[in-house]
């Protein structure tokens, strides 16, 4: 029997790389509507033929609660219609760093969302997900998940942008992304020190900073959220008399205005991954996703 493509999906907001994963695999590109009724409730209708088709749906996962319920849909959805298993592409995958009771009274959320996904989907793949405090997604993920990881390309892209770099990474969390940046692109590498003790109210520490002063600081993170912890590195380094950095994030989650703000705290640049899609977002991960799929 002849084997079916496969075929992807992207929803709302993940047309375009939805669109270059298709092509890079070689699959075909779905066809769906997914809207929202006047009272808010969500529309989904399937308009290509998926019976015993391998599925992929590429959802990447900033602001997930909105995200959550069409994911849920057109997944079940595409099983009633006979689909033959759901991989979810969650280049961005969020609620992971609620992975402790920090405060009595609050819920892991990270396993309540974890538990959610492996209820419709079938496998995840996605890309440097905030692992900290648990070590490896089936810790509480119950579906195969496949972890692929940033730093190759970001590597790439400091080794052909800036010269003479110093890695920074602004906490101990950032170590791993930082570490392993820093060898591929043959660069030093610092880790500061940060304590955080509300959602906007970061401060770190820099550490001798001065036999670097002739070198470009790149701060590299997982995720600019608020960017407090960019902006309060970017300050501290400035005071220290350096360059004006760089700053690389994995996922650029930027909520309300963080992007203009980091921008305008002394900045040089700001590049991220297309993890999620964004005006910052230089550094492509489409590649990535596809050699994996296609393995
Ligand atoms: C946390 O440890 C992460 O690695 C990031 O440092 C953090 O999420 C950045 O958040 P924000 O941009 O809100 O300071």
């Amino acid at each position: 029997m002849l084997r079916m493509k496969p075929i992807v999906f992207a929803l709302p907001g993940n047309e375009v790389l939805a669109k270059n994963i298709s092509k890079a695999i070689q699959a075909d590109l779905g066809e769906l509507i997914v809207r929202q009724f006047p009272d808010g409730e969500t529309y989904v209708r399937v308009l290509s033929d998926v019976k015993n088709r391998k599925t992929i749906l590429v959802c990447t996962l900033a602001y997930p609660d909105e995200k959550l319920l069409p994911l849920l849909f057109l997944s079940k959805t595409l099983k009633s219609l006979g689909a033959d298993g759901i991989s979810l592409v969650a280049p961005y995958l969020a609620y992971m760093r609620q992975d402790k009771v920090f405060n009595p009274g609050e819920g892991v959320t990270s396993e309540y969302f974890a538990s959610l996904i492996s209820e419709f989907a079938d496998t995840l793949i996605t890309i440097d997900p905030h692992l900290h405090r648990r070590h490896s997604m089936t810790e509480i993920y119950s579906i195969p998940c496949k972890v692929l990881h940033a730093s190759s390309l970001i590597s790439a892209y400091i080794s052909e942008h800036i010269t003479n770099p110093l890695l920074i990474g602004p906490d101990v969390e950032s170590e791993q992304w930082v570490a392993e940046v820093a060898k591929n692109a043959n660069a030093p590498f610092i880790v500061l020190e940060k304590i955080r003790s509300g959602d906007r109210d970061v401060k770190v520490t820099v550490p001798q900073v001065e036999k670097f002063k002739n070198h470009t600081p790149v701060l590299v993170d997982d995720i600019i959220s608020t960017a407090r912890t960019m902006i309060e590195t970017v300050g501290h380094l400035k005071n220290a008399g350096m360059k004006a950095p760089i700053c690389i994030g994995v996922h650029a989650v930027f909520a309300g205005n963080a992007f203009e703000e980091l921008k305008k705290s002394g900045v040089d640049k700001v590049v991220t991954c297309n993890t999620i899609p964004h005006s910052s977002s230089e550094i492509d991960v489409t590649d990535l996703i596809a050699i994996y799929i296609k393995k």
